[in-house]
């Protein structure tokens, strides 16, 4: 194994491992997709998919800037991540809202993750005044946090509503269960809260 002698070398080498992870992504994305039962998700999932095509050949370019040639080296933070999240996906679920709650949990692991990567070489880049490389990958910077907001969104508006709801409909279980009891522990208080002076009967809701 060559010694890392340079700053300059530190982000190359950098550069490869984000090169395999990135490489990765665009195998593992699409099978995540496929998964994915709400039309949103999968859209949005699709459509990172492009711009992490575009996150492989904007690293081609900053090895180029950098006089290096593209290369991998083996990432073993994403290839875990990503075997974690097939694993996760892979187990049987009740609903398919459950799947896609932990679809974008899955996803959500592997944009943070690029995140502090990418911030990461960026500072690097910074301090050895590569404007140009630090440009493009902060380009790429931006549309990691944005889909990493956009899965959220999608968490938030339907997915983990759907999964909640689908659960109070047949007979639920044990966690959902307490999931359930801890929201209405939550509007009991706001209840109790509400109706202090009707001698609060609200308490008495279970
Ligand atoms: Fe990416
Ligand atoms: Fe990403």
């Amino acid at each position: 194994m060559a010694t890392i002698e340079s700053m300059t070398e530190l982000l190359v080498d950098q550069l490869k491992d984000i090169y395999d992870a990135e490489n990765r992504l665009t195998k593992a994305i699409p099978k995540l997709s496929k998964k994915a039962a709400n039309e949103e998700l999968r859209s949005a999932l699709d459509e990172h998919l492009q711009e992490t095509e575009e996150h492989v050949s904007r690293l081609e370019q900053a090895f180029k800037m950098l006089g290096e040639k593209a290369k991998s080296k083996p990432c073993a933070g994403m290839r875990g991540i990503i075997d974690e999240g097939s694993e996760h996906v892979g187990e049987s679920y009740e609903d398919d809202d459950l799947r896609d709650a932990v679809i974008i949990g899955s996803a959500q692991r592997v944009e943070h993750y690029e995140i502090a990567a990418y911030g990461t070489a960026i500072a690097h880049a910074r301090l050895l005044q590569h404007d140009d490389v630090v440009d493009l990958l902060e380009q790429t910077l931006e549309e990691e946090k944005a889909a990493d907001k956009k899965l959220t969104e999608i968490a938030e508006s339907a997915v983990n509503i759907d999964a909640t709801e689908g659960g109070q409909m047949e007979d639920e279980m044990p966690q959902r269960r307490s999931s359930r009891r801890r929201q209405a522990s939550g509007r009991q208080r706001a209840t109790a809260a509400s109706s202090s002076r009707s001698n609060g009967r609200g308490r008495g809701r279970r």
